[in-house]
């Protein structure tokens, strides 16, 4: 499965996941999504139990012939959004990540399982915290940058305009007026969405290959002059896909 494989020979994604499971898993872990297997492996060192849900059934075939030899680790082929967990859970891991959570099932996931958390349970990933920046592109529908392309030019600072905890509830709907501030006078089509994931304590993983490419989303191209304040709409659904998103110039 190419996909997978893909998954796990992106470094820089595995490295981060791996060192902060290697550091915070402990007791039952949850591992939600867990596709090949590979974060359920490693939390499965440090744990008592590691319970390994997947949606897919033919990925769920793979993670039981990766996890078979693993004593600690239970294999089950289930929606997290809907599942009812057996015990509480020490620790979460959950990779359904997508840029600004909108096209993966990230938060419908952990609104399900923070039924079955309290006020240690240890989230992996932490939170989330997205950015915009006022573009000029060349593309017409929402695309991710992947291998630095499409190519696109910055018109304002980046600025961040939400954070995500995983330990309490999310509303999964955004909708929200921005403020963009023109660092130059040009015409603006576009706006530029960027993820960046907190870890653990205070490490910080910027998108990697396969992990939260940045999406350039069109909007009504205006004339922009140095210095001006751009007001922008939001819209999305986290979870809904990115055919949720709109926006507005105010
Ligand atoms: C980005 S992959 C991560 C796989 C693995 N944890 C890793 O880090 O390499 C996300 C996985 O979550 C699974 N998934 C997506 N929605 C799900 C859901 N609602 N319940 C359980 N698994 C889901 C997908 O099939 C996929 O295998």
């Amino acid at each position: 499965m190419k996909y997978h494989s893909d998954l796990i020979k992106d470094k820089k994604r595995v490295e981060a996941f791996n060192k902060t499971i290697d550091n915070y898993a402990h007791g039952i872990v949850y591992d939600l999504g867990t596709g090949s297997g590979i974060l359920a492996i490693r939390a499965s060192n440090n744990s008592d139990k590691v319970i390994a849900i997947e949606i897919n059934p033919r990925t769920y075939k793979l993670a039981k012939k990766n996890l078979s030899q693993y004593d600690n680790i239970e294999v089950i082929c289930a929606d997290a959004t809907n599942i009812k967990l057996d015990y509480d859970a020490d620790v979460i891991i959950c990779e359904m990540l997508d840029t600004a959570l909108i096209d993966e099932e990230q938060v419908p996931v952990i609104n399900n399982v923070l039924n079955y958390t309290n006020d240690q349970t240890f989230f992996i990933p932490k939170a989330v915290i997205n950015t915009i920046t006022l573009t000029y592109s060349k593309v017409t529908n929402i695309t991710y940058i992947e291998d630095g392309k499409p190519q696109y030019e910055k018109l304002s600072d980046e600025v961040t305009y939400q954070e995500v905890y995983f330990n309490k509830k999310i509303k999964e709907d955004f909708d929200e007026l921005l403020s963009l501030t023109a660092n130059k006078t040009a015409r603006a089509n576009s706006i530029k969405l960027t993820t960046y994931t907190l870890m653990g304590d205070g490490f910080v993983l910027e998108p990697t290959p396969m992990l939260n490419p940045p999406l350039i989303i069109p909007i009504d191209e205006i004339p922009v002059e140095k210095g001006q304040t751009i007001r922008i709409q939001l819209k999305y659904n986290m979870g809904g896909g990115l055919n949720t998103v709109t926006t507005t110039i105010k």
